[in-house]
Parts: structure tokens; C-alpha cells; sequence
């Protein structure tokens, strides 16, 4: 038998707070008939009167068949759902764009941006009084939480979670960081065709993110440090009944938050992004994490203090034992405890007063987990992986408004250099000479690699890591120094100069290095110099002036006209907060 439709008082829509189904109602010019429609349309799919009283819990579904990443996204679903409705809410999903690092063209991170605009302009759109974000590839769970940051509301992030490891030839494999190893070693001609498409099969073993630290698990990480995550919501790989117990959890959570009025300002705070700071230079974590969280702080009105966050790296070593800085995945981090253990060991350094989405502080957290117990993946303070902070930022004359290197994964001995630019004047250029046999490089020279950044590709794609030249690839070279103005993906490994600001496409000084100069890197100084004179670069950019580039329509001039540089996140100017109110970290 049907539900009888009940007479609710709060049928009157001038009279109930704005809750449930009563929230942002469309517009006709009449409250009252315009929740009648709403209902009536609901009411289509078989829902009560009582279901639609409940608290409105929104649910983002990002599955799509081109994102493997999110292939767990049914079950995560059902078990949010369940969370949901075990604590009195009524659960209601709805898709946004959904992103994927190698189905995306010319880059996800174009793309991110757009996906922060969906989720911002779907929540505040759609009548719901908490959400729940599902998101997991590099750019979905940024572009999640940019877009909650700007509609205000409660939100709670969900990660997908990890692939499982893979076995080749009885050697443990894992995207992506073997990738590019693999590739190497192909390249260099040290495994033959039939052995690379062996390894292919193995390389990503399940659904789930990549499962060393890139940027994926480097913002599952950064999620739970800025307490947008259940406690222990970020290491649990995708296909793991823990995985699906943090979904039920999520849910209930948000239908807490609902009701207590948590909203987003109360825990992205200047102390909840100063932790995520300190767990991204502990962790070794991808330099996209430092683009994305720039952004997301951006929204909040604050601004990342790149010298403060250098200051920072001289007291935080690199603690976690993962791929590319390490040895591990992130499946053994799991098993260690996951970030749990890491924020133990970071306690003394932490904002221990940031709330979290359960309305404890970070503090009252880490106090009331389970007891530490012996591990091999995160190590003790005074015990570290890598004595300093993951990334060092420069600069100099080549970066006047700063660079970044990520010097847990890059050579030693090639952190002090001084060599010869081999200049590529953008991404085709370098595929169209990189592997010549008649290009003028040794091991000693420095390879420049212009337009790439946030306009010049467009989208700032991850070609930082650019290939060593197959002549030297051949004769053994695993390392040189690499300068761009893009980004290189948490994956990758090498001494690689990245982000340099203002970019070659609007007439950074860049765009004015020749083949020949010379350049120095000083991590130690944290110094990124073109060694020519002052009088010289003006000459140069005065005899050859940079036009930014422009499209006539569409996304891309949108892209082309408003994105901003890597220090302020790549973002959209008119996205970021009306009025910044500070800075973060303030050390
Ligand atoms: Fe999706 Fe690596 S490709 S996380």
C-alpha cells in the first residue's frame, strides 16, 4: 500500500527553515507552489513525505568508464548511502564531471577548474544540507574541495582509494612511478617489446589511484590532514572492506555535520592548511599538492607563504617510506597505520586545534586512535627517510616570483650545478628533437623546456619530467637537471626545476633563455640564476616581446583569460575569494 501523503504544515514554504528539500528553491515567483512542484517531481521516483523531512544529504557520484580510478564508485555508493540512512538522512546522489590523469586532452589539470565550477555551482544549486564529495584521481578531490570551499556548505571528502600492487617476473609493481621506470628502461633499450607489454598487464592490478605517493594519495593525505576526511579515511586502497567502512562512516558523519551546521569555513582554516603543509613536506608528497592546496586556500581567502612553507621544510623531514621517495606503496602505508601513525609522529610540529569534519579537533583525534604498534614504513622524527622537507622553493633571476624542486626525489649530486642550457621551445619541439642522435647534450648540460605553463600549453600539463635524450638514456645517464614551467607528475623522480613563475608564455625570463647560456641550481641557496647580466635579459625582452596567448571561444578562452599563475594555484582569477584575509603558514 502507498504512503499517505500527510497535510505537513511545512508545506507552507514561507514558514520552514531553510532545510531538507526546502533549500534554494527554483523560482517561480511562489515558495509555496514551488516545494509543491518539487515534491510532486520527487515524489515520481516513489519517495514518502517522511524520507523527504529528512535531513538532504548530496552524494557526488564521479564514476565514469573513463576513470578506472573511481571503478569502485558503486560500492562506495551503496555504503555512503547506508551510512547516511542509518543516521536519519535521506541520501541523494548526482553526478559531476569526472577526471582521469591519462583521459583527459591536452591535460586534467585544463579540466580541474571546469570540475570546481561544476561542484560548486551543483551545490549551491541543488537543495542538500551537507554532501559527501567521492573523489579520487589527481584533480577530482582538488577540484572537490575548491568547489565546496566556494559554496560554504557542511562537506565531507571521500577518497576512492589505492590500487592493488602487481607482480611482474616476481618483482612487486605499481603505478606509476614502474611506469616510468619501465618505460626507462625501454628506452634505454635494456628490456625489448615483448617485456614492456608483459609488464603493461601488471602495472595497475585493480581499480583504485595509483599506489605510490603521487598526487593522488598525496591529497588523500592532505584531505585527512585538513580534517575533510573521516579519521583514516585516506590510505585504505579501494578494494578493501576498509575502504567501504570509511564510506559508511562518511556518510553518517555528513548527516552530523548536517545537523550540527558544520560548514566547510569552520575547518579549512589557516591552521588546518598549515598541517596539510607539514604532511605534504612529510610524506615526500607530488609538487602538484603545493598547486592544488594554493587553490584550494584561495578560495578560503588565504595565501600560501612560499617562503614560510621553504622555513617549514628545515623542520620536517620526509617520514613516509613510499615510492618515488622510498620503497613502499601505499598499500604497506595502510598497513601501518596509515596517516594515523604519521600524525603521531608529527604531533609536536601540528595545529592540534584545527576541527576536523567530526567536530573533534585534529588533537582529540590522534588521542583517541589505536595504539601505535611496529612498522617499517613510518619512520620515527629522529629516524627520517630524508632530513629536510620534500620541496624547496627558489629563486632568482630565472624565477622571479619562484620555483620548486622536489629534492627528496632528486640526484645529490646534481643539486649544486652549473651547466649549459638545451633550450626546447615547447612541447613539440622537445618530441621532435629529444631522441635525435645529432642533439648537442652531455650529461653535464641543463635541459630548458619553455610554454608549459598554466597559458603556454595550455593547462600546466605534467611534461616537467622530461625525458633524458635517448643518446644519453643509452649510455647510462639516469639523471640531469630539468627546468620548465610545468609540472611533473608526484610519480616521477629526477633533480627537475618545475613551476618556475611568471611562465615563458607571458614573458617570464624563461622565455628569453638561449641555447648556450649558462645556468646555475643551488638547492643549498635556494637559488635558480641565468648567468647573464641585467642589462642583457632587458635587451632580449625588448627585442623579443611575448604576446600571452588567447582563444577566440569557448572554455579555453575563459582558461586563456582568467587562470592565474602556479603561486595562486592555477585557478581561475574570479574564482578566489573576493577578499584575501591572510596567510598560510605563518611561521
Ligand atoms: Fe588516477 Fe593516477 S591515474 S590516480
Amino acid at each position: 500500500m502507498s504512503a499517505k501523503p500527510k497535510n505537513n504544515a511545512e508545506d507552507n514554504a514561507d514558514k520552514p527553515s531553510e532545510i531538507g528539500l526546502r533549500k534554494g528553491l527554483t523560482s517561480y515567483g511562489d515558495k509555496g507552489f514551488s516545494l509543491f512542484l518539487r515534491k510532486a517531481f520527487i515524489k515520481g521516483a516513489g519517495y514518502t513525505n517522511s524520507a523527504l523531512d529528512r535531513p538532504v544529504i548530496g552524494i557526488i557520484n564521479t564514476g565514469s568508464a573513463y576513470n578506472p580510478c573511481h571503478g569502485n564508485m558503486p560500492q562506495l555508493l551503496e555504503a555512503v548511502k547506508r551510512g547516511v540512512m542509518l543516521a536519519g538522512g535521506l541520501p541523494m546522489e548526482f553526478p559531476t564531471i569526472s577526471i582521469h590523469e591519462s583521459f583527459a586532452a591536452p591535460t586534467s589539470m585544463y579540466l580541474r577548474n571546469l570540475m570546481s565550477m561544476d561542484t560548486e555551482e551543483m551545490l549551491r544549486a541543488q537543495p542538500m544540507d551537507a554532501v559527501v564529495m567521492i573523489g579520487g584521481c589527481d584533480k577530482t578531490v582538488p577540484a572537490q574541495m575548491m568547489g565546496a570551499a566556494s559554496a560554504g556548505l557542511p562537506a565531507i571528502q571521500l577518497i576512492t582509494g589505492s590500487m592493488l600492487t602487481g607482480s611482474h617476473r616476481s618483482e612487486r609493481v605499481g603505478a606509476c612511478t614502474d611506469c616510468r621506470r619501465y618505460w626507462g628502461k625501454f628506452r634505454a633499450g635494456e628490456i625489448d617489446a615483448i617485456e614492456k607489454d608483459e609488464v603493461n598487464d601488471q602495472l595497475v592490478a585493480s581499480v583504485g589511484t595509483c599506489s605510490v605517493m603521487g598526487t593522488a594519495s598525496t591529497m588523500a593525505c592532505i584531505s585527512e590532514a585538513l580534517g575533510m576526511t573521516v579519521p583514516g579515511g585516506a590510505t585504505p586502497p579501494a578494494v578493501t572492506a576498509d575502504r567501504i567502512r570509511v564510506a559508511e562512516e562518511t556518510g553518517t558523519c555528513a548527516v552530523q555535520m548536517a545537523k550540527t551546521g558544520l560548514t566547510i569555513d569552520k575547518i579549512l582554516t589557516a591552521d588546518a592548511f598549515e598541517n596539510a603543509i607539514r604532511v605534504l613536506l612529510a610524506i615526500g608528497g607530488s609538487t602538484n599538492g603545493l598547486v592544488h592546496l594554493a587553490a584550494i586556500a584561495g578560495r578560503m581567502g588565504l595565501e600560501i607563504d612560499l617562503e614560510a612553507l621553504d622555513k617549514m621544510g628545515n623542520e620536517t623531514p620526509v617520514l613516509v617510506d613510499l615510492k618515488p621517495s622510498g620503497d613502499h606503496y601505499m598499500e604497506n602505508f595502510h598497513d601501518a597505520g596509515g596517516m594515523t601513525t604519521l600524525l603521531r609522529e608529527l604531533k609536536p610540529l601540528l595545529k592540534l586545534n584545527a576541527l576536523t569534519v567530526t567536530g573533534k579537533t585534529l588533537g582529540e583525534e590522534i588521542d583517541a586512535a589505536p595504539p601505535s604498534f611496529k612498522q617499517d614504513v613510518v619512520r620515527k622524527i629522529n629516524n627520517p627517510i630524508y632530513p629536510r622537507g620534500s620541496i624547496a622553493v627558489l629563486h632568482g633571476n630565472l624565477a622571479p616570483g619562484g620555483a620548486i624542486i622536489k629534492q627528496s626525489a632528486a640526484d645529490e649530486k646534481l643539486m649544486e650545478h652549473e651547466g649549459r642550457a638545451v633550450v626546447f621551445e615547447n612541447a613539440a619541439d622537445l618530441a621532435n628533437r629529444i631522441d635525435s642522435p645529432d642533439l648537442d647534450v652531455t650529461s653535464e648540460d641543463i635541459l630548458v623546456l619553455k610554454n608549459i605553463g598554466p597559458k603556454g600549453a595550455p593547462g600546466m600539463p605534467e611534461a616537467g619530467y622530461i625525458p633524458i635524450p635517448m643518446k644519453l638514456a643509452r649510455a647510462g645517464v639516469k639523471d640531469i637537471v630539468r627546468i620548465s614551467d610545468g609540472r611533473m607528475s608526484g610519480t616521477a623522480f629526477g633533480t627537475i626545476v618545475l613551476h618556475v613563475t611568471p611562465e615563458s608564455a607571458i614573458g617570464g625570463p624563461l622565455a628569453h633563455v638561449h641555447n648556450g647560456d649558462r645556468i646555475r641550481l643551488s638547492v643549498k641557496n635556494r637559488e635558480i640564476s641565468l648567468l647573464i647580466s641585467d642589462a642583457e635579459l632587458a635587451k632580449r625582452i625588448q627585442e623579443n616581446p611575448i604576446t600571452s596567448p588567447t582563444a577566440e571561444r569557448g572554455y579555453k578562452k575563459l582558461f586563456l583569460d582568467t587562470v592565474t599563475q602556479a603561486d595562486q594555484g592555477v585557478d581561475f582569477d574570479f574564482l578566489r575569494a573576493v577578499k584575501m584575509v591572510g596567510k598560510t603558514p605563518q611561521a
